[in-house]
């Protein structure tokens, strides 16, 4: 744990509150799980009077800190993830306080085997209830931190599976109480999962850097504001995009040298249309693992909220400038009021060192994806949203829906049996873009529209999340391999706090 970085408040086992923290430090939040909405009834923030003064830019990129595991026996990863509070300064001067996983931005690395059984003792030492969800691993029902499961505050829980072999790939793991989901998120919580093959077809000359990308709004006084109604709306942006908890720092590569950058969207809300100054991209990997080949010379790659990529990027010989890694400005609609995103973010620098190396050759095969075959069952989804629809959202004015229902964690909204292939269509009658998100497997998406024209998906790839564009639609298969309770939901994690969400159950 690095802890460097870190003024811890409290001794273990205390939570320490900050004084002089806003309205968004938590010490009134409510103390459990069937706990009223997250937000006292939001009044839109004024811009701050003073601009806020920037981060620290250009700092070398730091490694993520790694999950320490204790277990001596091949196989068994052992080890403790601890909900707490922690601070660090941020602005000058200021002293910002994040929720935490063992008090550190982005949590620890978990980087496990395929075949390895997993066993984390979650000790929740917030002042409000926690899960930890394991985003897109095939983990049983009832170690997935579903909202249904919550671990009250002072109290601790172990998750404990086995991760088949096959499950390879990018996932990452966040909190998923009911109705507080974001504010955990965007206070900090959320972390990188990589699952390894025992033989990866990657070579491994190729050095790999590990980007987490999460989103900070700070006040002028570095705290970390609550949501406005705008923010329940729209899905909250912050005005910091950070990689690995750094603000536009720098990583450098040698001409000619290849780099694996595994990535992770982990904001709330935003959309991460990625480009390379100078550079394409070669995307390899999707959420879920490799693809079965490599898919070359990308000029940009969109990261939805909770998408991973596994790309390669290999640095010119000729030109030897830098290059930056930027978000462009992409148009994911709104509610209406405001647009988003318009206007290019640097999020890291790539320097080019004076020693050329060789690039290294990617195999033509990566991967074996199997279709997952002839679906026996068709089922449609429909997202939609609107003033007084089916209940008022936590701002007070909207209400996000999936099949015109708000999430009710004691109903059955869908039912699938164990091992069928289903085909689900997810159609978008909003007027934003809303990523899909399912529990418990990887799917395959079969075809997706634009301007309302279907598009079969141009090749076989594992996901757990897919954007779906405003009044767009888009067709996946999928197969459940467990049995029980599985979240379907829009990764806007305020819209899915406020009940865009649904249960599927899975019966054997
Ligand atoms: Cu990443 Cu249901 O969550
Ligand atoms: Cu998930
Ligand atoms: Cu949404």
């Amino acid at each position: 744990m690095d802890r460097r970085r870190f003024i811890i408040l409290g001794s273990a086992g205390s939570v320490a509150v900050l004084t002089g923290c806003g309205g968004g430090g938590g010490a009134a939040m409510p103390p459990t799980g069937t706990a009223p909405p997250p937000a006292s009834p939001p009044v839109a923030n004024p811009p701050p009077a003073t601009p806020v003064s920037p981060l620290t830019a250009g700092q070398p990129l730091t490694d993520l800190a790694r999950l320490p595991n204790t277990s001596a026996s091949p196989g068994v990863f052992d080890a403790a993830l601890v909900a707490q509070r922690a601070s660090k300064s941020m602005l000058p001067g200021t002293s910002t306080e994040f929720w935490t996983y063992n008090s550190l931005v982005p949590g620890p690395l978990i980087d496990v085997f395929e075949g390895d059984t997993v066993r984390i003792r979650l000790e929740n030492r917030l002042s409000q209830q926690t899960t930890v969800h394991w985003h897109g691993l095939p983990v049983p029902p009832d170690q997935d931190g579903n909202p249904m499961d919550p671990v009250a505050p002072g109290a601790s829980r172990l998750y404990e599976f086995t991760l088949p072999v096959g499950s390879a790939g990018t996932y990452w793991y966040h909190p998923h109480p009911h109705e507080l989901t974001a504010e955990q998120v965007f206070r900090g919580m959320a972390g990188l999962f990589i699952v390894r093959p025992r033989t990866d077809p990657v070579p491994a000359a190729i050095e790999e850097k590990l980007l987490v990308i999460s989103d900070l709004r700070l006040a002028a006084d570095g705290t970390i504001p609550s949501n406005t109604a705008m923010d329940w709306q729209n899905g909250r942006e912050g005005n910091y995009v950070l990689v690995n908890g750094q603000n536009q720092p720098v990583l450098t590569i040698n001409p000619g040298q290849s780099q694996r950058w595994r990535i992770l969207n982990a904001t709330n809300a935003r959309y991460l249309r990625l480009a390379l100054t100078g550079h394409t991209m070669t995307l390899i990997g999707t959420d879920g693992g490799l693809l079965r080949t490599p898919v070359p010379g990308l000029d940009e790659i969109l990261l939805a909220p909770a998408e991973r990529v596994d790309v390669i990027v290999t640095a010119n010989l000729s030109s030897r400038a830098s290059a930056v890694l930027q978000a462009l400005p992409y148009d994911r609609g709104s509610m209406g009021m405001m647009g988003f995103s318009t206007s290019t973010i640097p999020l890291l620098t790539l320097n080019y060192t004076s020693a050329a190396t060789a690039a290294v050759a990617l195999p033509g095969a990566l991967n074996s994806i199997a279709d997952l075959g002839v679906p026996t069952k068709t089922r449609r989804l429909v997202f939609s949203s609107g003033m007084g629809m089916g209940g008022m959202g936590m701002g007070g004015m909207m209400s996000f829906l999936i099949d015109g229902r708000s999430f009710d964690p004691t109903r059955i909204d869908l039912t699938s049996r164990v091992n069928e292939v289903e085909q689900w269509t997810i159609e978008n009658r909003s007027s934003m873009d809303h990523p899909f998100h399912l529990h418990g497997t990887q799917f395959q998406v079969v075809s997706r529209t634009h301007g309302g024209v279907a598009t079969a998906e141009p090749y076989l790839a594992w996901r757990d999340t897919v954007n779906v564009p405003a009044f767009e639609t888009v067709v996946f298969k999928v197969v459940q391999r467990q049995p029980g309770k599985r979240m379907y939901h829009c990764h806007i994690l305020e819209h899915e706090d406020q009940g865009m969400m649904g249960v599927l159950e899975v019966v054997a």
